[in-house]
């Protein structure tokens, strides 16, 4: 999508886009020349109507209420672009000079370019959009490389979807792997993806665990962005996320209902995968390094059972009580080899951890479980700007001594139901060795619900904008954030 900009929309353009909200509709009346009385138009959120100015020239009129809510406005501005998308030309004008709101409607319009991948029959939408002609009063050189990192960010948001919404028959660990590759390749970063027998002779006994009952085995995706040029004291991120391309439960299998849905719960590696893309495309001057730890978690004579005692990469032995809890397992392998092997400044991760998160915070905010109190306040700021929120929750020593065990150095899970997110992420603290800059996201309610892409729940493409926010605040003072 190409961005255009200019102090006035061209008198060329047939298409114009005008979002409007309701304290704006009486000057957006006195305004527009082809408004008329019968027009029906109240700028209620995503209310809708057409102008036509005489016979080749459309305003499309967007009601955005009063709403305040960026992920709403946001699925406003898809929901509108799922109806009218394919009737628009090459080119679209934006009558919008509110800054932040424009950010939003050009990330809704590129996401709303996406459709879900569907195999009964070909519904492409052949939308014919490709530049975005918007105002701009300020510098236009520094609008055109800020909106052209939005699409971007758009962009890669897709690819995130796309990950998220495929089945788990065709998003297996080894196409998780091949999809990092290429985007590797594409945008300059390198991608490694072992194989079993690499991560056995490495020693990441608990993903092997995991995925020993799959036909699908395991990968473990290691990727490294470093810029040219980069100074040596430049900030270096880890990033570390849960790939599960289905999860049945294993052995203590999860009920019918709602299963399928499990195939998103490789959302923390696409948030991750994502983000790294996105950093990757901007060219931030950050050092990241991704981990991903990425299997099937399958039934089968194969698949460990309850009462296993398993070997993990950090030495410390686990006895699984519930296979349902496989998540921690993979990231507990994933988040030691990080901090064994990269001297990050600030470790983040990103899982579809727990049921309990979801029944806790529902499915607009997600857990975010950190001691560092500087990195959680940095993270509420850029959740404030990308509009993708997340919510603080507790990482106590008491939860941590539910999962003492008799046999083994701890357990998968606690015996009692309580405090299931915090315990979780108490879980996956003893395999980060302390580190002093780490923060776990629980995004199990976030990165797959209701989006006006499918009446059924799918992909949000949660996670990208809110990283990359975090990333660019952190490299305002990289100092304050170094080790
Ligand atoms: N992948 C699930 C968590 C999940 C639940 C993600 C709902 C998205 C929506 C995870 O592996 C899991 O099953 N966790 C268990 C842990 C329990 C057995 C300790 C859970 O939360 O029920
Ligand atoms: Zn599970
Ligand atoms: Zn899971």
């Amino acid at each position: 999508m190409l961005i255009k900009l200019h102090k006035q929309l061209p008198e060329s353009l047939h298409a114009i886009l005008v979002p409007v909200r309701k304290d704006r509709l009486e000057a957006m009346r006195q305004a527009n020349s082809a408004w008329h009385e019968g027009v029906i138009f109240d700028a209620e959120l995503k209310q809708n109507a057409i102008l036509y100015a005489g016979q080749d020239k459309k305003f499309f009129l967007l009601g955005l209420g009063e709403e305040t809510n960026k992920q709403a406005l946001l699925h406003a501005v898809i929901a509108w672009m799922k109806q009218y998308g394919k009737h628009l030309p090459e080119s679209l004008g934006v009558d919008c000079e509110d800054d932040e709101l424009l950010d939003l409607v050009v990330q809704g319009i590129v996401l709303g370019t996406y459709s879900i991948p569907q195999r009964n029959k070909d519904k492409s939408q052949d939308i014919r959009l490709k530049e975005l002609h918007l105002l701009e009063d300020d510098d236009p050189a520094e609008a055109a490389t800020h909106f052209g990192q939005v699409v971007e960010m758009a962009q890669t948001q897709q690819q995130v979807m796309d990950l998220v919404n495929k089945p788990a028959n065709e998003l297996t660990p080894q196409a998780l792997g091949e999809w990092a590759v290429r985007s590797g390749e594409r945008y300059g970063y390198q991608v490694e993806v072992w194989q079993e027998d690499k991560i056995r002779e490495v020693g990441l006994k608990a993903l092997l665990s995991v995925g020993q009952a799959s036909p699908h085995p395991p990968v473990f995706i290691r990727a490294h962005y470093k810029p040219e040029g980069l100074p040596e004291d430049a900030l270096r991120i880890g990033l570390v996320g849960k790939g599960v391309t289905f999860d049945t439960g294993g052995v203590s299998l999860k009920p019918n209902e709602g299963m399928h849905y499990m195939k998103s719960d490789m959302g923390g590696a696409s948030v991750m995968l994502g983000a790294m893309e996105a950093v990757a495309r901007l060219r931030l001057p950050l050092e990241v390094e991704l981990i991903v730890c990425s299997c099937e978690n399958a039934i089968g004579s194969k698949a460990i059972k309850p009462g296993d005692v398993i070997d993990s990469y950090a030495g410390k032995t686990i006895e699984v009580l519930n296979t349902d809890a496989e998540g921690r397992l993979i990231l507990a392998d994933g988040l030691n080899y990080s901090v064994r092997h990269f001297q990050s400044d600030v470790l983040l991760n990103a899982a579809t951890l727990t049921g309990s998160c979801v029944r806790t915070l529902g499915y607009e905010q997600a857990g975010m479980f950190t001691t560092n109190d500087r990195l959680a306040a940095a993270l509420e700021s850029a959740a404030a700007e990308s509009g993708e929120e997340l919510w603080r929750l507790p990482l106590r020593k008491e939860h941590g001594k539910l999962l003492k065990s008799e046999v083994a150095d701890l357990k998968n899970m606690a015996s009692s139901p309580l405090a299931g997110a915090s315990v979780a992420a108490k879980f996956l603290e003893s395999f980060t060795e302390e580190h002093p800059a780490w923060a776990h996201l629980d995004v199990a309610g976030t990165v797959f619900g209701n989006t006006p892409f499918s009446k059924e729940k799918n992909a949000t493409g949660y996670g990208v904008f809110l990283l990359i926010r975090l990333f660019e605040q952190m490299l305002e003072e990289p100092e304050r954030w170094k080790r």
